[in-house]
């Protein structure tokens, strides 16, 4: 299966490999693969759109063939302050999708394009400030495959998740029809609400990176 039928699939928890232990990545990945994860999350920052800067294209590229071979896919999460610039190099290392912000994109309809050309398929991200409204819109107007609402500011693992995440949900859940991803703060304690509320991609980074290894905080998680 590829990206757009994992999109179809719905209900997929997407690991976020920002918070994995990078001393055993190749590792942790091979365990959620075994688990029978097919879909992983990659954060880019570039510390301009957010503060930090994370992982980027010579990451991808040692991981990519591994995933790809497992029948896997890569959906990247730029949290960069140009998002165009970080196409082609994406697309080449191995990435099957490109998120992008909407506070970033000042014409996200373009990066959209242009994204697409590059054999990515598109999402579009919103920060808490954001309202969905604008989102949808904007994803609407850049045939966006996903819409992605943040549970958190961007830019690290591990924050609380902001209650109001659920309604804001709820309301894109009204504007568009297009599948919904949720990251930040995403864990047991709110996977059902989000998912009752619309969301059909859940990002989960500390709470699948956690203690008891991700292979069981996976499953714990995916059958919650
Ligand atoms: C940070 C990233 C998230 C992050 C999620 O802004 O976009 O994907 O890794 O981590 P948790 O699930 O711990 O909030
Ligand atoms: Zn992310």
């Amino acid at each position: 299966m590829g990206w757009a039928d994992w999109m179809r699939a719905g209900g997929e928890v997407e690991p976020s490999l920002y918070a994995a232990d990078f001393g055993r990545l190749g590792a942790e990945i091979d365990e959620l693969l075994a688990a029978g994860c097919r879909i992983f999350h990659f954060d880019c920052g570039d510390g301009h759109f957010v503060p930090p800067v994370t992982i980027g294209p010579v990451v991808l590229r040692s991981i990519a063939p591994a995933i790809h071979e497992a029948g896997g896919v890569l959906d990247c999460h730029l949290m960069v302050a140009d998002p165009a610039h970080h196409l082609e190099e994406f697309a080449e290392s191995g990435a099957d999708s490109v998120t992008f912000h909407v506070e970033a994109a000042h014409d996200p309809t373009r990066v959209a394009e242009a994204a697409r050309a590059h054999g990515l398929a598109v999402g579009l991200a919103f920060n808490p400030e954001t309202s969905p409204d604008e989102a949808a819109a904007a994803a609407r107007a850049s045939l966006a495959d996903l819409v992605l609402c943040m549970g958190i500011h961007p830019g690290y693992s591990g924050q609380a998740f902001r209650p109001e995440t659920i309604e804001r949900v709820t309301a894109l859940a009204r504007l568009v029809d297009v599948p919904i991803q949720v990251d930040g703060g995403v864990g047991a304690d709110n996977v059902e609400a989000l998912r009752d509320a619309g969301a059909t991609l859940l990002v989960a980074g500390s709470a699948v990176f956690g203690a008891d290894g991700p292979a069981v905080a996976y499953r714990r998680l995916a059958s919650a």
